[in-house]
């Protein structure tokens, strides 16, 4: 009895343990960026890298041209820019970033009408990710290819059906199934 109560419990907790392992896998960033290294020693605004393009869509992730005017040349002499530099500016390859919030297919998201017409701040749905020195780890699901994220990791919100619907409550908006489904 003793030595069959021990194994369960054993394998209970390497179950426990492993399942994450099992259910998600991680995926390297191409580049070790900072987000704080560029607040404080480049005095960048959000908006420099994330604009809104003419036609109000959002450009998301900055595309490499956004780099490429200050880190022609090295700045500074830390190896997260010369890798940048080497790997990406020079011979001008697109650095292929996982996106932590990217939402299933069938979800529309307008970062528009979020932060311009509802005055949403960043922060109250990507916590501090606009702030951090090192990239998070990125995971995702293996099965739906979901990035982990969008359940609430490393510290940030969730950005679940429940957490657009609570704030869309206490704001008092109601939107049908298709104002967010495709
Ligand atoms: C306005 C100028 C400017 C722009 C635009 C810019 N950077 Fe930088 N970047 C800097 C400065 C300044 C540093 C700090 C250099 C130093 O003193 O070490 C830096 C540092 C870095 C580093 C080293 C990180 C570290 O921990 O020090 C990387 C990697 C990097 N930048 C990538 C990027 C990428 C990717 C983009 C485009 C999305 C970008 N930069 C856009 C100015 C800029
Ligand atoms: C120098 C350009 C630059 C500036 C300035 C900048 N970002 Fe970023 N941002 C990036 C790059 C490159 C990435 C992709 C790597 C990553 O996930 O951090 C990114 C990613 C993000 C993400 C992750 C999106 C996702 O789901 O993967 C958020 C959120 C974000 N930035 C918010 C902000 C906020 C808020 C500010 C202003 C406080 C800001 N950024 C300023 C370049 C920049
Ligand atoms: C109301 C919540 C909300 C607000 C406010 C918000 N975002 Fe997002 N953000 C999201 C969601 C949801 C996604 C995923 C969208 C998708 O998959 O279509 C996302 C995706 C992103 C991405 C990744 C885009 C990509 O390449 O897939 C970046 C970068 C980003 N947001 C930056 C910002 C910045 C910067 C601000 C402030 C100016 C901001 N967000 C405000 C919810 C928000
Ligand atoms: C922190 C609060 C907050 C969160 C979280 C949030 N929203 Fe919203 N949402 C708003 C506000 C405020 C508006 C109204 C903007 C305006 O004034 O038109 C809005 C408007 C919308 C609209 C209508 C846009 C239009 O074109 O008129 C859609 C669709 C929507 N949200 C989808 C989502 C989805 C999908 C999510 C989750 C991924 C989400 N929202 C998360 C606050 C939020
Ligand atoms: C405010 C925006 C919003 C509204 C309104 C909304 N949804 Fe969603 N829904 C989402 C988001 C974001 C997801 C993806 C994240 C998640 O799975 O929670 C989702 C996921 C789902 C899923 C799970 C799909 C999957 O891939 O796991 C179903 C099913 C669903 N919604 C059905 C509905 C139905 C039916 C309605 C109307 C009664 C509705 N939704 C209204 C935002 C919304």
């Amino acid at each position: 009895m003793i030595p069959f109560v021990a194994g369960a419990i054993v394998a209970l907790g390497a179950g426990w343990a492993g399942f994450p392992h099992v259910i998600y896998k991680s995926r390297p960033q191409p580049v070790d960026f900072s987000h704080r290294v560029h607040a404080d020693k480049a005095g960048a605004k959000c908006e420099d890298c994330h604009a809104f393009r003419g036609d109000g869509t959002f450009a998301g992730i900055p595309t490499l041209d956004k780099c490429a005017g200050c880190h022609a040349a090295p700045m500074g002499d830390t190896p997260a820019e010369k890798n940048f530099i080497d790997q990406y500016v020079t011979p001008q390859r697109e650095p292929q970033w996982a996106a932590y919030a990217r939402q299933p297919e069938n979800v529309f998201f307008s970062h528009i009408a979020h932060v311009k017409l509802g005055q949403v701040k960043c922060e109250s749905c990507h916590g501090n990710q606009g702030s951090t020195d090192k990239l998070p780890l990125y995971q995702e699901d293996r099965i739906s290819g979901y990035s982990r994220d969008i359940w609430g990791t490393a510290g940030r919100p969730a950005m679940t059906m429940d957490n657009c619907v609570d704030c869309h409550r206490q704001q008092k908006l109601e939107h049908s199934c298709l104002d967010c489904h495709k």
